[in-house]
């Protein structure tokens, strides 16, 4: 459906992507996940022909996007990052417009606009003025106007920053079911891991430009090896907490409050007929490692173990592991 190949956008000095080449398949929910000012932008706005390339090149449907922009157009749909809807009109106008940018007209027109506000569940506030609405009910109609064409790829510019749960929902079953029902492919970004976990069938990490990983989610996470242990102790000791936090293998440790531990571990703890005074998280760089020392250090302090949990680690885990930093720095 897209190919990029060795894409390249230069400001100035500044090179906003660098050398990036991926392929999202037909019927694909790819996600491109990274903080600020890793391209994330950039990189749509060159895929959907808004800004020309320094270099590289790609094509959507066999397309170059380049040079047949206006083909390119007819069989996108692009609901980007910054709003583009007119504040004083009603949603229903506001899609409507962009419905006519598509050459629609008349009855189609109609029943295409009718179709797009149902989809995204937005019929009932359809004739308020855009100005009236929250700013997840604002991302909906946006994602709206992007679909009035019945686009084959729908590129997704951090389509749930700054919404309310409800609408987030909607926003993630409207692109579940624009997937599986209308085979629709999709070009997702975000900075929210959970959401590329969720959504996503492959995944490209990119930072600072650099596309540095691809995969499935799950395949990512488990190149990583990096899991979360956790430790059931008596006591909440600070000292422990910072002497295991020091441990080679171990990234970061610290005490859950009782109602934030797993819910599993409570009732393991329970069959096994003991009580869990503190339970603490650790992040290991490498779980294998990890276990062994901290097993070792509790040996060494004379600590009794309640209870030890293995969690599976995440795509977090796996960015902070590329880049030594976490994704919402
Ligand atoms: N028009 C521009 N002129 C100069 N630099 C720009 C321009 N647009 C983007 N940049 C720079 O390019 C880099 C990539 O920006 P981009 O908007 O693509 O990132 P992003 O991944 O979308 O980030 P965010 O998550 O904040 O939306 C940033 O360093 C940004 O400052
Ligand atoms: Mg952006």
């Amino acid at each position: 459906m897209l190919e990029a190949r060795n894409l390249v956008k230069k400001y100035g000095e500044l090179v906003a992507v660098n050398d990036v080449s991926f392929a999202v398949e037909e019927g694909e929910i790819f996600g491109l996940l990274g903080p600020n000012g890793a391209g994330k932008s950039t990189t749509i706005a060159i895929l959907s022909g808004l800004l020309p390339p320094t270099g590289g090149s790609a094509t959507i449907a066999g397309l170059d996007v380049v040079r047949e922009t206006a083909k390119v157009k007819q069989i996108i749909g692009v609901a980007p990052q910054e709003l583009a809807l007119y504040p004083t009109l009603t949603g229903r106008e506001n899609v409507r417009f962009f419905g006519e940018l598509y050459g629609l007209r008349g009855k189609a027109l109609h029943e295409r606009v009718e179709e797009v506000l149902g989809y995204v569940g937005m019929l009932e506030r359809a004739d308020d003025r855009v100005q009236t609405y929250s700013g997840g009910m604002k991302r909906r109609i946006n994602l709206a106007a992007a679909l009035v064409n019945r686009p084959r790829l729908l590129f997704l510019d951090e389509p749930t920053v700054g919404v309310d749960p409800q609408s987030r929902n909607h926003i993630f079953e409207s692109v579940e079911r624009l997937n599986r029902e209308q085979g629709m492919s999709i070009l997702y970004t975000t900075h929210y891991m959970e959401e590329a976990e969720r959504l996503c069938h492959r995944v490209g990490i990119i930072d600072r430009g650099r596309l540095i990983a691809l995969d499935a989610p799950k395949r990512l996470i488990e190149s990583l090896g990096g899991g979360v242990i956790q430790l059931g102790l008596l006591t909440a000791d600070e000292s422990v907490r910072s002497a295991v936090a020091a441990l080679p293998a171990v990234r970061t440790a610290s005490f859950l409050m009782p109602e934030n531990a797993d819910p599993s571990q409570a009732d393991k703890a329970f069959s096994a007929g003991t009580q869990h005074k503190a339970i603490l998280k650790i992040e290991a760089l490498h779980t294998n490692e990890a276990l062994l020392q901290v097993l070792h250090y509790c040996n060494e302090a004379k600590l009794q173990i309640l209870s030890l949990d293995l969690l599976e680690p995440n795509l977090e885990t796996v960015f902070l592991n590329l880049t030594g930093k976490s994704l919402r720095d």
